[in-house]
Parts: C-alpha cells; sequence; structure tokens
C-alpha cells in the first residue's frame, strides 16, 4: 500500500522545512478507553506478548506490534523529539524553560493522560505509545488475549475500536490537527513548529503497518478502504474545526487565534494579478479573513454523491460562515454550530458504508471538475485535493497513481504555488479520462 505514496515522504520533509489542558487520553472524552488507567508500554512488551521480531506464525496478530514500533514508527520518539535542537529552539522562542517539560508539547508528543491514569510501570518518556491509540488497557489487560476472546468483547471491555475510520480518523487528527484539549497555536508555528496537515488514509500508510489485513483479519474486524478513510477523514476534520471555530469565537478574545484561518489567506505574495476564477467568486468573498476550512470545502463535493442538496447546504453554510467573520460573533457562533449539524448528517449517509467502484469514480471526476474550476485555490486545498485523488486511486481500479505525479509536482514549492495550474492540470486530467 505505502508505494502508492512514494512521493509523500518528500512532500513530508519539503513541507516540515517551509512554514514551517488535558482530560482524557488522545481523542475526546466521551470515546471508548478514556478513563481507564494506563499501564505503560512495557506491559505490552513482553516477548511472550507483542514484543517478538519475528511475525508470529501461530497467532491471529503478528505479536512484534512493540518491535515495529520501538525501531521504526517515529511515535516512540516523540518524546526524544521535545529534547533535540529544533524543539529547544521552539521553545526558547516562545519563552518556555524547555519543551520536554511543557505541558504546551507533551499534549501531543506523549501520552499525556491524567495522573491518576499513569500506571506504575507508565512512562511520559515512552512517547506516543500503545495505549494512546489503543486506549487504557486497565480494563481488558487480562483478557484480551484470550482464546475466546472476540474482538467484540475487547471492545466491550473498553479497548478503542481503532479500525473504525471515523474513530480513527478523531483519534489521529486529534493531535495531528489539534483538538480543544491539544492545540498547535500560530505562536508555536511561528516559533517553528512545522505547519499541521493530515489526511488519515495517506498519514496511515506512511505509518509503519503493525497489523496485517489478510483474511482473518478481514473476518475478525472490519477493514475499511482508502476511499472510506478519506472521507472519514473530511468529516472529522469538518466536525472539529466548526467546534473550534465555534469555541474560539465564544471565547470573545479580542485577536483571532490564528492557526484557525488559512495560513496562505495571509502567507503569500501579493503581486499575483487576477487570482480569483469565476467559480470561486461564488464560494468565498473576496478579501476575506478565511478559515482554514479546506476539509469543509471537500466535504461539501464529497456529499454530492449521495445528496446533493446537503452538498448545496453545506457549501452556502460555509459561505455564509466567511460572510458573518466581518459581522458579530454570535452571528458567526450560530452559523458555525448551525453547519456543524449538517455535517453530522453527513456523517450519517456515509456511517458504515463501503463506497462501489462506481462510486469512487463518480467522486474521482467531481473531484477533477471542481478543481478544474478552480474551487481548490490555495496551498493548502491543493494538497488535500492530491491526497484525496491518491487515496481514490488506492481502490479505483483502472486509476494509477503516477497519474496524478504532473499535480504533484505543482506542490513542490510552497511559496510558489500558482492556483492556476492546479486547475490546468485538474482539467487536463478530466479530458483524459472521457
Ligand atoms: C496539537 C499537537 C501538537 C502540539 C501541541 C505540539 N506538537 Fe510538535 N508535532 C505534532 C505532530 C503531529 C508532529 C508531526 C507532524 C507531521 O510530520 O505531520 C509534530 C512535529 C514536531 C517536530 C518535528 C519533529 C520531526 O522530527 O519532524 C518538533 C521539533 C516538534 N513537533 C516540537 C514541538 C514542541 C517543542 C512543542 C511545544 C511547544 C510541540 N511540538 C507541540 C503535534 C504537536
Ligand atoms: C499511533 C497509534 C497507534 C499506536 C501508538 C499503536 N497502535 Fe496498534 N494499531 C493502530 C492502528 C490504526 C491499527 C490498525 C487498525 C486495527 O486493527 O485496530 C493497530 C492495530 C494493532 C493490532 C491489531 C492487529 C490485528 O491483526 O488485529 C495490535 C495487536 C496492535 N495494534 C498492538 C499495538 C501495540 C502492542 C502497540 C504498542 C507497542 C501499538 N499497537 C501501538 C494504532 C496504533
Ligand atoms: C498522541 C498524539 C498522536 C496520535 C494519537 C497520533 N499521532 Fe502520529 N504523530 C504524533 C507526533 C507528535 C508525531 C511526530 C513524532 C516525531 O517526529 O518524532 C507523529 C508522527 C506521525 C507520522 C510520521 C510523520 C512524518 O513526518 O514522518 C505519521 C505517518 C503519523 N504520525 C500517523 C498517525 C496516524 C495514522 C495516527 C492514528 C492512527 C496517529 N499518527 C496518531 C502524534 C500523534
Ligand atoms: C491573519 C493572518 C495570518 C494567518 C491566517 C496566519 N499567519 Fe502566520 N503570521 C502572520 C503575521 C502577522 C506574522 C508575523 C510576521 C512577522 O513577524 O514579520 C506571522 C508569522 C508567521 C511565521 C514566522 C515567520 C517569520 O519570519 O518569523 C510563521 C512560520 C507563520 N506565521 C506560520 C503560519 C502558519 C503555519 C499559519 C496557518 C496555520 C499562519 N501562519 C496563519 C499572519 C498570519
Amino acid at each position: 500500500m505505502v508505494h502508492h505514496r512514494t512521493g509523500f515522504g518528500s512532500l513530508l520533509t519539503c513541507l516540515a522545512t517551509a512554514l514551517a489542558v488535558l482530560a482524557g487520553g488522545a481523542w475526546a472524552t466521551d470515546e471508548p478507553g478514556e478513563q481507564q488507567v494506563h499501564l505503560g508500554v512495557a506491559t505490552c512488551a513482553s516477548s511472550t506478548c507483542h514484543g517478538r521480531v519475528e511475525a508470529a506464525e501461530d497467532s491471529p496478530v503478528a505479536l512484534n506490534e512493540y518491535f515495529i514500533w520501538s525501531k521504526y514508527d517515529s511515535h516512540a520518539n516523540a518524546f526524544e523529539v521535545l529534547k533535540d535542537e529544533w524543539s529547544q529552539r521552539i521553545a526558547a522562542n516562545m519563552g518556555l524553560e524547555n519543551a520536554a517539560s511543557a505541558e504546551a508539547c507533551l499534549v501531543c508528543h506523549t501520552d499525556y493522560v491524567p495522573a491518576r491514569q499513569r500506571g506504575e510501570r507508565f512512562h511520559l518518556s515512552d512517547g506516543i505509545g500503545c495505549e494512546s491509540c489503543h486506549g487504557g488497557a486497565e480494563t481488558w489487560i487480562d483478557s484480551h488475549y484470550g482464546p475466546d476472546t472476540s474482538h467484540a468483547d475487547n471492545l466491550r471491555q473498553g479497548m478503542a475500536p481503532t479500525e473504525e475510520p471515523l474513530f480513527q480518523a478523531r483519534m489521529c487528527q486529534s493531535c495531528h490537527l489539534g483538538d480543544d484539549e491539544r492545540q498547535i497555536t500560530h505562536e508555536m508555528m511561528a516559533a517553528g513548529h512545522p505547519r499541521l496537515r493530515f489526511e488519515l488514509d495517506t498519514w496511515l500508510a506512511n505509518m509503519p503497518p503493525h497489523h496485517v489485513v489478510d483474511a482473518d483479519y478481514s473476518r475478525r474486524k472490519n477493514d475499511a478502504g482508502s476511499v472510506e478513510r478519506w472521507v472519514a477523514s473530511n468529516l472529522a476534520a469538518s466536525e472539529e474545526y466548526l467546534s473550534r471555530l465555534a469555541d474560539h469565537i465564544g471565547r470573545n478574545s479580542l485577536s483571532p487565534e490564528l492557526s484557525l484561518f488559512d495560513c496562505h489567506a495571509c502567507h503569500r505574495p501579493m503581486d499575483t494579478g487576477i487570482r480569483r476564477s469565476a467559480g470561486e467568486r461564488r464560494l468565498i468573498q473576496a478579501g476575506s479573513l478565511r478559515p482554514n476550512d479546506h476539509a469543509l470545502r471537500m466535504l461539501g463535493i464529497i456529499v454530492e454523491l449521495r445528496d446533493p442538496d446537503l452538498a448545496q447546504v453545506i457549501r452556502r453554510g460555509n459561505r455564509s460562515l466567511h460572510a458573518a467573520a466581518a459581522q458579530t460573533a454570535s452571528d458567526f457562533r450560530s452559523r458555525a454550530m448551525q453547519l456543524r449539524e449538517n455535517v453530522a448528517l453527513a456523517a450519517e449517509l456515509f456511517r458504515g458504508q463501503r463506497l462501489s467502484a462506481d462510486d469512487r469514480h463518480s467522486l474521482e471526476t467531481t473531484l477533477l471538475q471542481r478543481a478544474a474550476d478552480g474551487w481548490f485555490r490555495d496551498y493548502a486545498d491543493a494538497e488535500q485535493l492530491f491526497l484525496g485523488l491518491q487515496s481514490l486511486a488506492a481502490q479505483v481500479p483502472t486509476t494509477t497513481s503516477r497519474r496524478y505525479d504532473a499535480l504533484f509536482r505543482l506542490l513542490d514549492d510552497e511559496q510558489a504555488f500558482e492556483p492556476g495550474k492546479v486547475a490546468a492540470e485538474a482539467g487536463r486530467l478530466l479530458r483524459e479520462s472521457r
């Protein structure tokens, strides 16, 4: 699967160098696995448990998960990163004494559960351990490996449903985009933190896999595909974005938290002539300070597949949100909450669904059409366009991800990004596929 995304490593590196509080575990507090004690990585890691070097032949799971995590997965190193020079510079720029003891950093770079949920063998210095994602093991450690224990039993005992796309999306993005408890502020980014971007399917493909999807896996778990993950990713990011916007506005602070807005709305050269296409005028008012709404706009396209009217409502809601940004805070807030309800309706439309080959083909065509119309205007938009097309290519039988190489190259230089070229390339791809 990773080979579909070969180009992506360089995108990660190139972007990292460009622009460059807590209640529960790594996700929203009402999720499963959120109240239990976290026993610590050492509890999972023994050689008779998940600490084998070679994958086991005699067990449904590979049992070398700890080995893969500790040797290849950067989550294992997430705490150590806070001690390096880069982190120390960020900390110094922010006036923090030490990144490795600053809550502002620990919330995302460790399994930062409250002290009462830290077991005897739990160490923050283990970084993002098994229980950051799978939930505190207190209630299921003893039962989860029994020969008669099903996955459903484990879920009932409080293990997190890490195979379920919407759960995955919310869980991973709680750190990879932030949530109300973990925030990557504009100050952190201006101090040197990489700009956070996320798309579930690609990030999952880039995480060294410690599970094997085979017939046995599919029997035990309902494994979703790339497209379902891509849809879930945009649903979850839209939800989170609207909640955070509404919450932020509710605080009535004088200066807005700039990380909630589109970075490239401010950070770009001014002298590029008339950038706006006719289609775009219908989407966003000229010169408005644009919230960072790329997931929501992607959702407005995705939902067309199942409910064109709802897609229209979402798009209009988003546009009216932009217009409201110049009006009263309470107006803005209520529009954001209204839009969130429509996102919830969209989530219902896609809940537990597998998308057919026709669905995927239709999504791909719509996406290219909108892109050719100039709907993907900023760098962060074009990035999500590329990631979406990649996820679709992983599952559309007639498409290979190579097809998007030219589009990918347009993302090489964030500073010299030209939206017109993205529209032209999308138009070319569209004609080619007809
Ligand atoms: C909202 C969660 C969040 C917060 C808060 C956060 N980080 Fe990060 N940080 C991340 C994620 C996610 C990445 C990986 C980004 C990627 O590659 O997509 C990262 C990457 C980094 C990197 C680059 C590591 C590398 O090797 O590429 C450094 C350095 C870093 N963070 C330091 C800090 C410091 C210092 C703080 C506190 C001031 C902090 N982070 C706060 C989530 C966060
Ligand atoms: C960053 C999040 C994350 C971390 C950290 C993590 N996992 Fe996972 N794990 C996942 C995801 C995602 C899957 C794939 C979906 C699934 O089957 O639940 C998975 C799958 C698994 C599976 C299921 C394999 C199967 O065939 O059913 C096991 C077992 C597992 N992880 C154990 C571990 C252990 C042990 C650790 C710590 C050494 C760990 N995980 C750390 C996210 C994580
Ligand atoms: C508790 C917070 C947290 C959670 C939950 C989390 N991550 Fe991460 N992730 C990070 C941080 C912090 C880093 C950067 C670590 C470093 O560079 O040392 C990172 C790094 C990564 C990287 C490497 C990025 C790069 O630039 O090389 C990938 C891929 C990734 N995460 C995918 C995922 C996926 C997929 C999930 C959900 C299954 C997930 N993460 C869940 C915090 C988290
Ligand atoms: C509303 C406008 C606005 C938005 C939106 C915005 N910024 Fe900024 N940014 C600024 C201003 C103003 C400065 C300070 C410029 C200076 O110091 O010269 C700044 C500074 C920075 C710097 C430090 C630049 C330097 O030379 O020191 C970085 C990095 C940065 N922003 C990244 C981001 C990222 C990433 C985003 C999106 C998540 C973002 N900004 C969103 C206005 C914005």
